[in-house]
């Protein structure tokens, strides 16, 4: 049951009129591509959609993601054990898995941070379909559940210091730098030394789960694609 508590009349109006936005039309086939991009939460089926494309995409990711580096000897068990675990991970981790027609392009997460009001996008877009916009527009997604759904008063985008094609996203983004840290060394080709970007939660917007404890009318919210795995 959604309650009122902590929202304004004002705020209200504005929430109830994006969700009844109806899509105009159906989104547009992605730049060089037949179909839309589109996302949806990962479930715990999705094993037989990512199995290839991570055991595909793992030379070109494992300079930057930890699990990549041992995802050429992963078996069809293995990726599955890796939907469960972040199938069933708590909040604020969250998972969404990014597609255009039946090809998985691309998946991102929301990460928890040290202050709980604050939450970090982690990203990959699967072997051949890089520097097309697809990393942007998922950071683009996951900003939107971030602020919007849940809350968050700051997103931040964190990479290592040498990954120049992830660095090139924060700003491109309107993120602003935050500052620099040192962390443990997990993927084949990390310095060590990690950037932070910040970007605010837009003025404005109604409070989300982190203040309200459940997730009002999200769920009824349309979006003017369809994945179709
Ligand atoms: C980082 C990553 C997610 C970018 O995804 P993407 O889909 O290629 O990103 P986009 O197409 O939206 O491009 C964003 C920008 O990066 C630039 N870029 C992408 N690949 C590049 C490359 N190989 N060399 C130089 N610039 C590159 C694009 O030109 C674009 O810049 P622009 O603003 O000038 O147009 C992708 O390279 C990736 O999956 N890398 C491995 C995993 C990883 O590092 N994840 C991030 C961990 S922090």
């Amino acid at each position: 049951m959604y309650t009122l508590e902590g929202i304004t009349e004002e705020q209200l109006e504005a929430f109830v009129d994006t969700l009844q936005e109806e899509p105009k039309q159906e989104a547009a086939p992605f730049p060089g591509y037949e179909y839309p991009l589109a996302c949806r939460e990962l479930r715990s089926t999705d094993a037989q959609h990512l199995f290839r494309v991570m055991k595909r995409s793992a030379k070109h990711l494992k300079g930057y993601i930890g699990w990549a580096k041992y995802a050429p000897s992963w078996d069809y068990k293995t990726v599955q054990q890796f939907v469960n675990d972040h199938v069933n991970d708590v909040f604020p981790r969250f998972h969404l898995i990014f597609t255009i027609g039946k090809v998985v392009v691309g998946f991102g997460s929301l990460a928890p941070m040290s202050d709980p009001r604050s939450v970090q996008v982690a990203l990959w877009t699967a072997l051949g379909h890089e520097r097309r916009g697809i990393g942007k527009w998922i950071v683009t997604v996951l900003e939107w559940y971030a602020f919007h759904v849940y809350g968050f008063d700051k997103v931040y985008y964190q990479h290592d210091a040498t990954n120049r094609k992830s660095g090139k996203l924060p700003p491109a983004l309107g993120y602003r730098f935050d500052h620099s840290f040192d962390d443990e060394v997990h993927a084949m080709q990390e310095s060590g030394l990690w950037y932070s970007w910040v970007k605010d939660r837009p003025e404005g917007l109604p409070p989300g789960f982190i203040d309200t404890g459940h997730m009002g009318l999200w769920h009824k919210h349309t979006f003017p694609w369809k994945c179709l795995i």
